[in-house]
């Protein structure tokens, strides 16, 4: 059965380490690109896509998280005395209508199938979207958006996949496709984090997904998976033998793995780059660098 996507689960529980010492006190999802956290980024993507329920799992230490949706009254009544009415804009589009976020804790720090299950009862019986937000995608269309278009023709269980270097398929769940439909193939094997080598193609899942509610209950059954963790890939991989089936779906539009310093550079500078009023002078530095680099080789 086909039905809407309206509900999302942020799994934003990571202790972010790999970007201490800023997360000692700041929660990696407030780390910014350009000015807008990487949150935002999310939510902005998930709304596109028509998601009304926004479901945080998170842990201890976030509460920044929580405060940064919360409205900003006298803020905003500044700005409006001021006549600032740009900011004033852009503050309000980030305001987020009442009763529509829920925090869930995730006490243990078990893996990503153990956050996405701790979202269970909010979930109940309907079908959901998962979106990771060190994954940030810059695309005309956003990527859950065309992923939420897609699966209305398919229904079952929707990943997002991109081809990575043979060397990178150990970080990443991998999928094992049956049929190559071009944008679409449908999956008949997925494993997360393969040793070298051992990887079924090199198509991996990016942290987009539409999943059916069977996923949570497939949560509850399995043991830990690869690095001793609760897998999301396990759990939806079991989907694979139900009359649904699993998707890969290669998405349109440029992928920064926000959860590494260098893809948050790179990103950085792409959505900079993309801003008019930066445009000019970020890619005037960036040419000098690059030119005096040269002229020093
Ligand atoms: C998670 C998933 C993995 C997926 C990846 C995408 O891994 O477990 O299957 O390929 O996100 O970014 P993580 O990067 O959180 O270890």
């Amino acid at each position: 059965m086909k039905r809407k996507v309206t509900k999302a689960i942020f799994p934003v529980a990571g202790l972010g380490t790999r970007f201490l010492p800023a997360t000692k006190s700041v929660p990696k999802e407030i780390m910014t690109l350009v000015d807008r956290p990487l949150i935002q980024y999310a939510i902005d993507e998930a709304r596109a896509a028509g998601i009304k329920e926004f479901i945080f799992v998170t842990s201890r230490g976030k509460g920044a998280l929580e405060d940064y949706f919360d409205h900003a009254p006298q803020l905003e009544e500044e700005l409006r005395r001021k006549g600032k009415n740009q900011l004033l804009e852009t503050l309000e589009s980030t305001n987020m209508e009442s009763g529509a976020i829920a925090y869930i804790r995730q006490h243990k720090a078990l893996g990503l199938g153990h956050a996405v299950w701790c979202a269970r009862r909010l979930i109940a019986d309907e079908p959901f979207a998962v979106i990771l937000p060190d994954d940030v995608i810059a695309a005309d269309k956003p990527c859950l958006q065309q992923m939420v278009e897609a699966y209305a023709e398919t229904g079952g269980n929707m990943v997002a996949a991109m081809e990575v270097a043979p060397e990178k398929t150990s970080s990443y769940g991998m999928l094992d496709v049956s049929e190559d439909m071009g944008a679409m193939v449908r999956v008949q094997g997925m494993v997360e984090k393969p040793p070298a080598g051992q990887a079924p193609s090199n198509l991996a899942v990016i942290g987009r997904y539409i999943l059916s509610p069977s996923v949570l209950t497939n949560l509850q059954k399995i043991k830990s998976g690869a690095g001793g963790e609760i897998q999301l890939t396990d759990a939806i991989a079991r989907e694979i033998e139900n009359e649904n089936g699993v998707y890969g779906y290669r998405f349109a539009g440029q992928r920064f793995d926000c959860g590494s310093k260098s893809g948050f550079l790179q990103a950085t500078v792409a959505f900079g780059l993309a801003r008019e009023e930066l445009h000019d002078d970020l890619s005037a530095y960036l040419h000098d660098i690059v030119t005096m680099g040269k002229a020093a080789e």
